[in-house]
């Protein structure tokens, strides 16, 4: 085939021979509402057809024996085309000139084209059966068509060929051939199915007429009507009506697409298959296939699309009797069934992103998006684009079909938000306007999304404590909020976690750290302990929230016992990191630690060792001992250390009255040693009892008494106002004096170091206390008997007085330290610890034989 082309200045067109039609190509038109006007009855009658293909550009096909071809020798065929190009409101009407010539002289004797508004047949005319063999030539010279007789199944139809062109049928003459054409839906033809399939079908004879001489030439063609969306297309290979003799060879069956013949490896990888049975020429199109197109319907409000594609079969047989070679060429153009395509908005947003983002789909090629509605407004394309919706079509991959995409940002005043328990909620409401081009129908899609954002919370901890743990709640923020637990200066790991209790439930988690915990810091007073609580970022280490929970340590720190042992317990200060507890003393640095490790230090001490001070205060006595670093390792620190010394107090109280214990815990500067300055009071009675039964005594008031020589004196010795059963009153010496100085001579000593003076002619005896009415601590008393006597060297007085004297021992019987605590008469020279007093009475010898007792 050669072929030339011309194409005008603005559109892009292009003539192509396709064999004996050949096809105009006018595009790119799809944008622009353009319509080329072909006047249909025209196009049917003449041989031409007009489609457009999925992107709207127009296909025009044209038969090469088209009634306004130039034939040259049936050889060369020109076609001029005026285009008229329709603009839209914006352009002009354009005029465009379209030639083409077309080579083709390998005509078969018939050939005959089924397009989907007209069927041609065209057939040699000298291969026509004539009216005799002699004519055969002269039919050239002189023959000329006159009558047309169609048959239809009501009969013959004679029609003169004016009044079948009036009728709208094409007849044409050619140097060699007889060209018939009529319309798809025309009065003279008519339906038949052939094996199954509904087939449109145009028989005639046309008879020429030269003079007194006539022929006939039979010409019919049977082409497939489109039916729905039959997209499984049966073409019978037999076509009666257009072989005479009913023997004939299939030789040739090409596919083709808009006119195109396709080989195999198009054909496979295009999904299309042609195959021949018995009867059919069967060929499978898939819907949505390449090649074929959608168009866009409005239907009550809803939107369809339609299929549509238009295969060809291009077919080559021999009539076995004749041994004429037919040609035969459909274009079938299936349009399926309105099929549904409801309209979608596909949301697509990530609410992190802070845009909505849509898909709006599936549309055919048609359909233009001219612009969205908002509450408030109304934005043209271009409006969107300024606003940065970023609007873009996409072709669906294998549907030929195609989406819009866009995007609105959450911050665009469009966007509606609302706030509210932790979440802001952004909807949108949104109607796209949308044309469909080639119809300039409108029609609209109505969206509403909403993307709810959770409020960003960050982690937060709260604590308290108990007499035993401190407990903390850290509560998760916001989902995806990562956060790190530093626990004291620990961060918080799976096996912290664990060791410390640790519980889950998906929106808190918990955790108990004792008291005694490594990471509980201890604060100066040592009376406070303090757990530290941060939450940070782990990527940027910001905090995020810090807690401090502190509590008073309830545990006692310092005991103090009954038995006068007192136990302290030293631990390690947040302020002094570099102490090593098992280096601290007490104030007398032997006294260190029975126990220690590198948070504490346990001393146990008596309040009579360890350098412990004892001060008197009223009804209290109050023990002090101190622990601190010894002085020889303060020495070692250099001396710009910052640190703090460590240095804590420790007290106990004795309540007098009850031995009840306090104790208490000050933490002071070092300060001055405490001056020790008491008194303490004691009432002890020394008094005579009128008999051994020690029941009666003396008044004071007859003090001198009268007493004879060796006549017994039975003395008793009392602590007053003592409850306190463990203390007992020891008689450590007693001795007589004649004057009443204590201190006096001449003396004789009654009782040495608590025994009986062994020198004593008649010794003391002592007589034991039992309890009764009157004695409530028999230990408080001590009794005994001597036997009334005159100093030797006394003058011959008519009376001389006698004065009794006694140091006593208050002694604690639970810790006696020997000596006269000990017992009475154990050691005679061990002097003892004890409050002394002295009793003095005098003793009257009157007569030689009366003694007078007064108190002094
Ligand atoms: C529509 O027609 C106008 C005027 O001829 C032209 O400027 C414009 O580019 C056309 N649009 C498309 C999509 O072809
Ligand atoms: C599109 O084609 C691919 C590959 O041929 C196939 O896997 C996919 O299922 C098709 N999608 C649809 C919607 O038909
Ligand atoms: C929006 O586009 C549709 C479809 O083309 C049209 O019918 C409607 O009038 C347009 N609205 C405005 C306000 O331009
Ligand atoms: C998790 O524990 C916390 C604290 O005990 C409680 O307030 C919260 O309701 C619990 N959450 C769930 C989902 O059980
Ligand atoms: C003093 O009493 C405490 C507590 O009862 C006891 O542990 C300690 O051994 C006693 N000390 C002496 C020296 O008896
Ligand atoms: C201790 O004795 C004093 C003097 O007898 C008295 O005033 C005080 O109330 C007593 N204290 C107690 C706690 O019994």
């Amino acid at each position: 085939c050669i072929c030339s082309s011309f194409s005008s200045l603005n559109a892009d067109i292009r003539a192509k021979c396709l064999g004996n039609i050949m096809r105009v190509d006018v595009g790119p038109l799809g944008g622009n509402n353009t319509a080329i006007v072909v006047t249909p009855s025209i196009a049917a009658q003449c041989g031409f057809s007009m489609k457009s293909d999925s992107f709207g550009n127009a296909l025009i096909y044209i038969s090469l024996q088209n009634c306004f071809a130039q034939n040259v020798d049936d050889e060369l065929f020109t076609t001029a085309l005026q285009l008229r190009l329709q603009g839209n409101q914006f352009s002009q009407e354009e005029v465009y000139q379209v030639a083409e010539t077309c080579q083709y002289d390998v005509w078969a004797s018939r050939e005959v084209i089924c397009d989907y508004n007209y069927m041609e047949v065209s057939e040699l005319r000298s291969s026509c059966p004539l009216v005799s063999d002699m004519q055969k030539r002269s039919m050239d010279a002189g023959f000329k068509a006159t009558t047309i007789v169609f048959f239809t199944p009501e009969g013959k139809k004679p029609m003169s060929l004016l009044a079948a062109q009036q009728r709208g049928y094409g007849i044409g003459n050619t140097p060699t051939r007889l060209v018939l054409r009529s319309p798809m839906i025309a009065p003279e033809t008519f339906m038949q199915t052939i094996m199954g399939v509904p087939m449109r079908i145009f028989k005639t004879s046309t008879i020429f007429e030269k003079k007194w001489l006539a022929t006939q030439i039979d010409a019919a063609a049977a082409c497939p009507i489109q039916e729905g969306n039959t997209i499984t297309w049966y073409l019978p290979w037999q076509m009666d009506p257009m072989t005479s003799s009913g023997q004939f060879n299939l030789l040739e069956v090409h596919f083709g697409i808009n006119g195109q013949k396709l080989d195999a490896v198009e054909m496979q990888a295009r999904e299309y298959s042609v195959a021949l049975n018995d009867f059919y020429i069967v060929t499978e199109l898939p819907i949505g296939g390449v090649g074929g197109y959608y168009e866009s319907h409005i239907q009550g409000d809803l939107y369809y699309v339609s299929y549509m594609i238009e295969p060809m079969l291009e077919l080559l047989w021999t009539e076995d009797a004749t041994h004429e070679q037919t040609r035969y060429k459909v274009f079938f153009h299936i349009t399926t069934h309105l099929l549904p395509q409801p309209l979608e908005l596909i949301d697509n947003t990530v609410p992190g992103e802070k845009m909505f983002r849509m898909t709006l789909g599936h549309f055919a090629a048609d359909v233009a998006l001219m612009n969205i509605t908002f509450p408030a407004e109304v934005l043209s394309m271009p409006d969107c684009s300024a606003r940065g919706f970023n609007i873009l079509e996409h072709m669906s991959p294998n549907t030929s079909l195609k989406v819009f995409t866009l995007q609105v940002p959450f911050a665009d005043p469009a966007v509606l938000q609302q706030t509210g328990e932790g979440v802001t909620v952004y909807s949108l409401h949104l109607t796209f306007g949308l044309l469909i081009l080639d119809q300039l129908v409108s029609f609209s899609h109505k969206a509403y999304l909403e993307a709810v954002v959770q409020d960003i919370v960050p982690p937060s901890v709260s604590g308290g404590c108990d007499n035993h743990n401190f407990y903390v709640l850290v509560k998760y923020g916001s989902p995806g909020y990562n956060f790190q637990t530093m626990v004291g200066k620990r961060y918080m790991t799976p096996s912290l976690a664990q060791h410390y209790d640790s519980m889950e439930n998906g929106t808190h988690f918990s955790f108990v750290v004792p008291f005694s915990a490594p990471d509980v810091a201890i604060e100066a007073s040592s009376t406070r302990s303090r757990l530290d609580i941060v939450l940070s970022n782990p990527e940027t280490n910001s905090q995020i929230q810090e807690l401090s929970v502190a509590c008073n340590f309830p545990s006692t720190l310092t005991e103090c016992f009954p038995n006068g042992t007192m136990t302290a317990l030293a631990l390690k200060l947040e302020s002094v990191p570099l102490l090593n507890p098992s280096q601290l003393t007490l104030a007398d640095p032997s006294c260190g630690p029975v126990h220690s490790d590198d948070r504490y230090a346990f001393f146990v001490f008596t309040v009579n060792s360890c350098g412990t001070t004892r001060k008197f205060m009223t009804n209290v006595m109050l023990y002090e001992n101190e622990i601190s670093l010894p002085d020889e390792l303060l020495m070692k620190k250099s001396p710009t250390s910052e640190e703090p010394e460590y240095y804590l107090k420790i007290s106990c109280f004795y309540d007098i009255n009850t031995s009840q214990t306090v104790a208490f815990n000050t933490r002071l500067r070092r300060s001055e040693p405490y001056a020790e300055n008491s008194k303490g009071q004691l009432q002890v009675v020394m008094r005579l009892a009128l008999d051994d039964s020690y029941s009666a005594f003396q008044n004071y008031e007859e003090y001198p008494l009268a007493k004879y020589l060796q006549q017994p004196l039975y003395f008793e010795v009392e602590l007053l106002k003592s409850a306190n059963p463990l203390i007992s009153l020891e008689l450590e010496n007693c001795w007589a004096t004649q004057g009443k100085d204590r201190t006096s001579q001449p003396r004789w000593d009654l009782i040495i170091n608590g025994c009986p003076n062994p020198a004593d002619p008649y010794q003391v005896v002592f007589h034991p206390v039992w309890t009764d009415a009157r004695v409530g601590y028999p230990s408080h008393f001590k009794r005994f008997e001597i036997q009334t006597f005159a100093f030797a060297d006394g003058k011959d007085d008519m009376s001389t007085k006698l004065f009794v004297h006694c140091d006593i021992v208050i002694c604690d019987s639970k810790n006696p330290l020997g000596g006269i605590c000990g017992g009475q008469c154990s050691n005679p020279k061990q002097t003892t610890k004890g409050e002394m007093d002295d009793f003095s009475f005098g003793v009257l010898q009157h007569s030689g034989d009366l003694i007078c007792l007064r108190k002094d």
